[in-house]
């Protein structure tokens, strides 16, 4: 039934790539999306239209967008920071003969410094920014998923306020994102802390307007996701053989390994819609690609059986 169902947000080729000291081919990024996808993902974030001076891995992210074997079952959002970004998407959409995605998400936090690390203006300014962007994308047809980060802590402010982090979110949802993913960017939350912070969300906003974006630095992200369920979560976030990390928040590790999280979910009996044996391959090919190790336990366990 569709009450044991959990949405899986793939976000490897994102925010896993763009932190990957090496810097990916489009045919690798092309293959990568096109995999997950047969694997049987819902939803794939593409790429970013960021600055390419600030975050080069995401340099073509326009060339993938038309590259990719799109699939109409599945979603292909992208990243996008500022008015810039958005029209840049939308000279591309304009021109292409076929859709190439009908989603983007864009990002704040409830942290002044990583605010201004991240995106060069203050939270006000960061949430003024975004209400235009979600505005004009609205106008032209796209769906905006909001992320808000650092909502455990912030390196470089330390610990968050849970109410500081309900604000930040109701302030997306308000402005007109259709679900606000909460970053655990520093990897610092275990299931305690985290279900504090659910708890001060959702005094505000439905289970089902959120989803769970853990990273692993700190080896408690599977933990969590466990702990999101728990508080009715449904959606949650997750990478590829555990690639990435965070540009702007130094030492980070990528988010949540996808193969561990379908490992975890398939075996208490939820439904993902992933063939395992598909996204285990795609874990092991990309890590070769990257020549980095694999870091999904589970997808490392299911290749030595
Ligand atoms: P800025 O330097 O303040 O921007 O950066 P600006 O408006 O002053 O423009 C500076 C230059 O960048 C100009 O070019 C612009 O045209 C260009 P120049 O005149 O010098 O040649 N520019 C752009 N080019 C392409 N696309 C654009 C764009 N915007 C400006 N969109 C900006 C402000 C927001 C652009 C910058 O800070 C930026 O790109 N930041 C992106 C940072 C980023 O991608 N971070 C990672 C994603 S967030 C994340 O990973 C967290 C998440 O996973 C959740 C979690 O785990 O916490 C989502
Ligand atoms: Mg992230």
């Amino acid at each position: 039934s569709t009450s044991r169902f959990v949405r899986i947000v793939e976000v490897g080729p994102r925010d896993g790539l763009q932190n990957e000291k090496t810097v990916v081919s489009p045919d690798v990024k092309v293959e990568l999306i096109n995999r997950l996808q047969a694997a049987g993902l819902p939803t794939i974030e593409a790429g970013s239209f960021v600055s390419p001076k600030w975050v080069p891995q995401m340099a073509g992210t326009d060339d993938i967008l038309r590259r990719i074997t799109h699939s109409s079952a599945t979603k292909y959002p992208v990243l996008v920071p500022n008015s810039k970004g958005l029209t840049n998407l939308l000279d591309l959409l304009k021109s292409s003969p076929t859709p190439l995605t009908d989603e983007i998400a864009v990002f704040t936090a409830p942290s002044e410094s990583f605010s201004k690390a991240n995106t060069n203006c203050t939270v006000a300014e960061s949430l003024e920014r975004l209400s235009h962007v979600v505005q004009v994308a609205q106008d032209n047809g796209l769906r905006v998923r909001g992320y808000v980060s650092t909502v455990i802590t912030c390196p470089y402010e330390g610990r968050i306020e849970p109410h500081a982090v309900r604000e930040v979110a109701k302030a997306l949802l308000d402005m007109g994102c259709y679900e606000v993913s909460l970053g655990d960017t520093t990897g610092a939350g275990t299931p305690q802390t985290i279900l504090e912070m659910l708890n001060a969300v959702q005094q505000h906003v439905d289970a089902s307007k959120l989803a769970a974006h853990w990273h692993d630095t700190c080896g408690t992200a599977i933990a969590n996701v466990m702990a999101a369920l728990s508080a009715g979560i449904r959606v949650v976030d997750s990478s590829v053989a555990g690639l990435g990390g965070c540009p702007y928040s130094p030492g980070a590790t990528g988010n949540v390994a996808t193969e561990d999280v379908v490992h975890v979910l398939h075996g208490d009996g939820w439904e993902t819609g992933v063939d395992m044996s598909k996204l285990a391959a795609t874990g092991d090919w990309i890590s070769r690609e990257l020549g980095r190790p694999n870091e999904s336990r589970a997808g490392r366990a299911w290749l030595a059986k």
